[in-house]
């Protein structure tokens, strides 16, 4: 849940079309980066006022990686020591935290980034982070939020973007996309599904915080005028 609604401002239509500067940033992946690829095509398209300075995996085999590659934007694989071992948590978090810094981004987007990131790290960012969570928050926190939903015999069921704080997937959210379960969904289906929404939901999020329409609770990342108070979080109501 939010801090307090007054930290969530809505511009006017007048005020969002005149911001100037792309919003800078970073993307932390673990996996097939589908998400990451509809950030890319927005960017690449100018549909988003967004530039992704950086790409961070904590996974070597992440397709992930192909795609930022492949869009020409910079990557750091942060999987492996030379032994072969799992990163420890330490490593990966200050071999982050200086790339971070030589990227500068306003926001770091977690888009399928499945490792738990640290409160000092959190704390210390040079940017405010959001993540992309497969539930509809504050219900299903973790892991096998599809197979966990049906199995309660959930009527809905979706996605969150919520601020990242030290205690995992418990920071305010900002946004859901919502769909109805249907009788005959299993947890593959309703992923897929699930997915669909997250893909507008990414953008459509950005393009609030972008535009200054949605801060984080802390300097906002774009200019705001005439402010009026939304209850978060907000929500899209999707038929797929
Ligand atoms: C997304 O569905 C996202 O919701 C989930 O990982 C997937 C990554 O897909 N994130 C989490 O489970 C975070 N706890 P993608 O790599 O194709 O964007």
């Amino acid at each position: 849940m939010p801090e307090s609604i007054s930290e969530v401002a809505l511009t006017s239509a007048h005020t969002v079309s005149q911001a100037k500067k792309p919003l800078r940033i970073a993307v932390l992946v673990s996996g097939s980066g589908s998400n990451l690829q509809v950030l890319i095509n927005a960017m690449q398209a100018s549909a988003l006022p967004i530039e992704i300075v950086g790409v961070i995996s904590n996974r070597e085999d992440a397709y992930a990686i192909t795609r930022a590659k492949d869009a020409s934007i910079p990557v750091a694989v942060l999987s492996h020591v030379a032994s072969g071992k799992r990163m420890g948590i330490k490593t990966f978090e200050s071999h982050a935290s200086e790339q971070l810094k030589v990227w500068q981004p306003d926001l770091i987007v977690l888009a399928g980034f499945m490792r738990v990131l640290s409160g000092p790290f959190i704390d210390n960012a040079p940017a405010p982070m959001i993540n992309l969570h497969p539930a509809l928050l504050p219900a299903y926190k973790g892991l096998d939020t599809h197979q966990r939903a049906i199995q309660a015999g959930e009527r809905h069921h979706g996605c969150s973007i919520h601020v990242v704080t030290a205690e995992l997937d418990a920071g305010a959210v900002l946004t859901q996309a919502l769909l109805a379960v249907n009788q005959k969904d299993t947890a593959d289906s309703l992923q897929a599904r699930v997915q669909k929404l997250e893909h507008q939901l990414l953008p459509w999020t950005i393009l609030l915080l972008a535009k200054g329409a949605l801060s984080l609770g802390t300097a906002p990342l774009a200019h705001q005028q005439n402010t009026f108070m939304p209850t978060l979080p907000l929500k899209l109501y999707l038929n797929d």
